[in-house]
């Protein structure tokens, strides 16, 4: 198994601040409880990585290793899995739907509308800032669209989501989950410090104010992730950073991309998102 994390190489990008809006969460790095000593070498290493305390796991619960260090959360580390453990309770990363939409979109299934490959209108080769990355999801979808010559960056605001994200790509088996670059960070921050013009393709999928009933898997986001909406200004940055376009994802009815003053692109009746695309600012 390789352990490559995809964490930005900072020549061309610069690390952002981190984001003011999240209270902070205590979070440590711990292994899985059968973990042999290199297991255990594999997670100190990814503590040191995303600059994280490194928990010993000594056969206990997670509870009591999270207690002892004086942790709210823990990164349970093991060789084909990463998990976050919070409140009471361990989420693994999956690559879920992810995976069944790379494997449509490898496949040539055209049948199956995916609205975020549509609105992205990715090609190969083309780089991609995710400013919103979340779980990955879209991300490493993304990343299969634009095939070994592309790049993917993905920005994420939560530190535990960042780097549970970071660990779950780097164990996933999809070889396109190998050009996803996790930095963890705003993105405005992130956005104000990028040349003009430095990727394609910029998407947007903030958290949802009006949202319906979450799916599966999307709980864990919700406890962690930042809420902010996105400031026109973030987009207005985002349009000079794009070569191309600028993508924002919205729940129906679409209200802040009525906010943003977005067209939304039309979508399949019954669709519970909503994408609008806006055109880099020529330049
Ligand atoms: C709806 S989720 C994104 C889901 C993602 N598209 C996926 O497919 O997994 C929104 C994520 O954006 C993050 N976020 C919101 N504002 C942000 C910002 N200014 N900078 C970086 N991340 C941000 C949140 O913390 C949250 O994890």
């Amino acid at each position: 198994m390789l352990y490559k994390v995809s964490l930005v190489s900072l020549s061309d990008v610069t690390r952002p601040r981190n984001p003011a809006s999240i209270p902070p969460l205590q979070l440590a790095v711990t292994a899985a409880l059968d973990a042999s000593s290199a297991d255990r070498d594999v997670a100190r290493a990814a503590a040191a990585r995303h600059g994280l305390p490194f928990a010993p796991r000594r056969g206990r619960s997670l509870a009591a290793v999270a207690e002892q260090a004086g942790a709210e959360a823990l990164l349970v580390l093991s060789p084909r899995r990463s998990a976050l453990f919070v409140d009471g309770a361990e989420h693994p990363w999956r690559a879920g739907m992810a995976a069944l939409r790379v494997k449509r979109l490898l496949s040539g299934e055209r049948v199956t509308v995916d609205g975020f490959l549509d609105a992205a209108g990715l090609r190969p080769g083309d780089a991609l800032l995710d400013a919103t990355l979340g779980m990955g999801m879209d991300a490493l979808v993304a990343a299969a669209a634009v095939g070994a010559g592309g790049r993917v960056v993905g920005v994420e605001a939560s530190r535990a989501l960042a780097a549970l994200a970071a660990e779950g790509l780097a164990r996933c088996e999809l070889e396109a989950a190998r050009r996803v670059e996790v930095v963890h960070g705003d993105a405005a921050a992130l956005l104000g410090s990028l040349p003009a013009r430095s990727f394609d393709v910029v998407v947007f999928d903030p958290m949802f104010r009006y949202g319906r009933a979450a799916a599966s898997g999307f709980d864990l986001v919700r406890r962690l992730a930042d809420p902010r909406p996105l400031a026109p200004e973030t987009l207005a940055r985002a349009r000079q950073v794009a070569r191309r376009w600028v993508v924002v994802k919205d729940g129906t009815p679409g209200w802040d991309l009525i906010r943003l003053g977005l067209q939304p692109i039309p979508s399949a009746r019954g669709a519970k998102k909503m994408y609008a695309r806006v055109e880099a600012e020529a330049g």
